[in-house]
């Protein structure tokens, strides 16, 4: 996590806002934002260097990197290849993956497969995002709903009936125009008329993202319980993309999943994007919401639209 605090009442002297609509409508009460100078990678190191301390393993042990973001420190080269080089992974493979929100459950599940199949068994997968940059501040219906922050996990082999036990990604192309940075790609590349009509920033449908991801949450996560054999009432702790805390508690409702069962840090930090799920399952742990054999439902949708579920024996 940055340090540097936003809470709503900064934001309030900055756009046409109150505390209470944020609250009220989303569930966010600060955010944390990057520093000057500070990149996604900067971020991701000291996620990375954590995660990697307590699985026991070094930068010379990793195989891969697979860094999910959807703001690298420069599209050329990748993310990865900052991160690869500041961690000294000498050895690791490494690419970015942009799937929006749901980019670290992609990650996850890519990893997957390299170790269930033992191509390589020491995967380093990061969520990590400095959403703060594509954010348009003079945007209210955008600009209070993002932070940043970073999170890793170190992906191994695990014995039969263990870890990633079902997964399931998605995506609906046909809304891509519903959460789009429409500048700065192939399509129009920059210029001083695209910077003039502020296109470089994040352009958001938040009432249809917000009924597609309702949807979206609890389509995938009984996908992804079917495919394993469990129902709803299985599930020990859903941790799902921290977007909006009223689309965590229609989705929780429509599974009959209780809010004590479900993991929500969104009050502190907003939506980190490709972060949120590795910061929640972290703080889960650290507040020991997470034992052995406990049944994990991660879920989460974003840019794309994409969406996905991860079923995961703790
Ligand atoms: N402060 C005060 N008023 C505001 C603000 C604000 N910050 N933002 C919007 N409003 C106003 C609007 O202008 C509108 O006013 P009007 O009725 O006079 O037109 C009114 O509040 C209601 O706006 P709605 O858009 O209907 O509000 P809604 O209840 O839908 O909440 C929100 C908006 C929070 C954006 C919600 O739709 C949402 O969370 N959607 C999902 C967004 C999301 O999940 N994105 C995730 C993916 S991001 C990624 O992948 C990078």
């Amino acid at each position: 996590m940055p340090e540097r605090v936003l809470t709503n009442a900064d934001l309030e002297r900055m756009v046409e806002t109150s505390d209470e609509w944020i609250v009220t409508r989303s569930g966010i009460r600060e955010r944390r934002i990057a520093a000057e100078g500070q990149t996604t990678t900067d971020l991701a190191l000291p996620a990375a260097v954590q995660a990697m301390e307590r699985a026991g393993v070094t930068a010379q042990d990793l195989d891969l990197i697979v860094f999910c973001t959807n703001n690298p420190d420069t599209f050329i080269p990748a993310g990865a290849c900052h991160l690869q080089g500041k961690l000294g992974a000498a050895r690791a493979g490494t690419f970015d993956l942009i799937a929006g929100c749901s980019g670290f459950i992609y990650g996850l599940a890519v990893a997957a497969q390299f170790a269930a199949s033992r191509t390589y068994l020491t995967i380093l997968v990061v969520g990590a995002d400095i959403l703060s940059r594509l954010v348009d501040w003079t945007d209210r219906g955008t600009c209070v709903l993002f932070g940043d922050a970073a999170g890793a996990a170190v992906v191994r082999p695990a014995p039969d009936g263990r870890g990633i036990i079902s997964f399931r990604l998605g995506c609906e192309g046909s809304k891509r125009g519903e959460i789009v940075v429409p500048a700065g790609g192939a399509s129009l590349p920059a210029s001083h008329e695209t910077v003039d009509r502020r296109l470089h920033y994040i352009k958001m449908n938040g009432r249809e993202t917000f009924r597609f991801a309702v949807t979206a949450i609890d389509q995938v996560a009984r996908e992804v319980l079917d495919a394993a054999g469990y129902s709803p009432e299985d599930v020990t702790l859903m941790v799902p993309h921290q977007a909006n805390l009223r689309i965590i508690e229609a989705a929780a409702k429509r599974l009959s999943i209780p809010m004590e069962r479900v993991m929500v840090n969104i009050d502190r930090y907003g939506n980190t994007s490709a972060a949120t799920v590795p910061v929640a399952l972290y703080e889960a742990e650290e507040a020991g919401r997470l034992k052995r054999d406990d049944l994990v439902l991660l879920v989460g949708f974003g840019a794309g639209l994409t969406y996905a579920g991860m079923l995961i024996r703790w």
